[in-house]
């Protein structure tokens, strides 16, 4: 565990300085991620937004209050006991999808982030998440819910916090579902206390 938080803090700390791509000219701080380094489960989004790039804090903003409330009445557990991470760690200016070379250029720090941690299952949240993690055809409507193995571990996305937002009733209460069923999971596997 402690081997873990230590990797995580020096990978944090070269991202902190990356000049790896254009958002490092507009970002006003890195968004590299926060939880428990041996968290069974990693929360990966899109990439920060103003509050998320304001605080260096990722889902902090209005979305991530939709995100907090939902692990707290699905899973039973704060964010602080699981892991919270994006695609690109830098704000693309006006929450623009992050662009294919700005995602190359990021991705080796997500990838060293889910090499330390090790998580028995990474939920995507949103479609450009789960594109980027499980593969470009991806339809989130009937993909969610359901497990895919890849190269970054077994994914299983949902719906973007901001989509259940927006869209309220149906979209939240299926993105309460996947959460049971990500619970049930990680339970069969004994990774869930
Ligand atoms: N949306 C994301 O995808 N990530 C954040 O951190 C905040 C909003």
């Amino acid at each position: 565990m402690a081997e873990r938080a230590a990797t995580l803090d020096v990978l944090a700390a070269e991202a902190s300085a990356c000049r790896r791509c254009r958002l490092a000219e507009t970002r006003t701080n890195v968004v590299f991620g926060v939880g428990t380094p041996a968290s069974p489960l990693v929360f990966v989004g899109e990439g920060p937004g103003a509050q998320e790039d304001a605080t260096g804090l990722p889902f902090v903003g209005r979305s991530g209050r939709l995100l907090d409330t939902l692990i707290e009445q699905e899973l039973g557990v704060t964010r602080a006991s699981l892991y919270i991470a994006n695609i690109v760690k830098c704000r693309p200016p006006g929450n623009r999808n992050p662009q294919p070379d700005e995602v190359e250029a990021c991705t080796p720090y997500l990838e060293a982030q889910l090499q330390t941690i090790a998580p028995a299952l990474v939920v995507a949240l949103g479609a450009v998440a789960a594109r980027f993690l499980i593969g470009p055809e991806l339809q989130i409507t009937s993909a969610r819910g359901k497990f895919f193995e890849t190269r970054f571990g077994t994914v299983m996305p949902t719906f973007h916090p901001s989509y259940g937002l927006r869209q309220g009733g149906s979209a939240v209460t299926a993105m309460r579902a996947d959460l049971v069923t990500a619970k049930l999971y990680l339970k069969e596997r004994g990774r869930w206390s």
